[in-house]
């Protein structure tokens, strides 16, 4: 089994040491493979916001850095550690800029069946603005979000006190990582997951000549055919959560319908 870290600390201190930690522990109960990709240490450039990927496809991105490279890491793991420190009350700017380089993603959903864990390091505030965010990102991107690790961690080098003693779930969140990666249960989906599944049906199927890269990436797993009922067939998906979803994609579907119908492609 393997699992990949994003590490997302401009240098090697306590997020790093959090993350080596939970390594530690992952690969101590057997047959993980840890990888821990430490952004700082890698080429990524910021998005220059051209829209490239969202219109043509990821491949046509202009950058040239390491962007690809990490998202192969992702795709081969079965669970995705995404570790920041907490820089101005949210994530740091390489988790941000590594998000917005995959920001394709949030429109076309890949990592189902994968598991992500949140890990946040702050001095004393904003792990909640952290976390939401991680929580947010890869439960849109697919990933079934299992845990987070929380840390109040003083900065290195400096007489900063610790302002929070806690305990370390570090055992018990590897612990249930590893469980699930062996076991793969099918995914409970909730009323959230179908309502995104739903909601987003409604706005890509209309897309065809808006975002044709989208609508043939929906179209081609099967995800605008009526009969789907979720993006994964490995998933308990109970009909009556589904109801209301259902019912807010319709309302949206119609409102579409008409805001779309008189226009045209800006490119047309
Ligand atoms: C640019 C910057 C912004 C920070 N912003 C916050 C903050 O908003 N709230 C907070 O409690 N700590 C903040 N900190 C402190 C770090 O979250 C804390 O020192 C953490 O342990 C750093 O982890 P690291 O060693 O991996 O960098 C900030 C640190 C830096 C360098």
């Amino acid at each position: 089994m393997k699992v990949v870290a994003i590490q997302a600390s401009p240098h090697r201190g306590n997020t790093y040491d959090r993350v080596e930690r939970l390594g530690e522990a992952l690969t101590a109960l057997g047959d993980v493979e840890f990888e821990h990709i430490a952004l700082a240490e890698r080429d990524i450039q910021p998005c220059r916001g051209c829209f490239v990927c969202f219109m043509r496809g990821e491949g046509l991105c202009p950058i040239q850095d390491d962007r690809a490279a990490i998202e192969e890491k992702i795709a081969g793991a079965d669970g995705v550690v995404f570790a920041t420190p907490v820089h101005s009350m949210h994530v740091s700017t390489l988790m941000k800029t590594i998000v917005d380089r995959l920001a394709y993603t949030f429109h076309r959903p890949r990592y189902f069946g994968k598991y992500a864990v949140g890990l946040a390091v702050t001095g004393g505030v904003g792990l909640k603005e952290a976390l939401g965010y991680i929580r947010m990102f890869s439960g849109a991107w697919g990933f079934e979000y299992i845990d987070e690790l929380k840390y109040t961690d003083p900065p290195r080098n400096t007489t900063m006190p610790r302002f929070m003693e806690s305990t370390d779930r570090v055992d018990e969140v590897a612990k249930k990582l590893h469980g699930l990666m062996r076991s793969r249960p099918p995914r409970r989906v909730s009323v959230n997951d179908h309502l995104t599944f739903h909601a987003m049906r409604a706005v890509y199927g209309r897309l065809e000549r808006f975002s044709p890269t989208d609508h043939a990436y929906w179209s081609e797993r099967g995800w605008l055919e009526p009969r789907t009922r979720y993006f994964t067939q490995h998933a308990r998906v109970g009909f009556l959560k589904s109801i209301y979803p259902r019912l807010v994609a319709w309302i949206m579907g119609r409102s579409l319908d008409r805001g779309l119908a008189n226009q045209k492609p800006s490119e047309e």
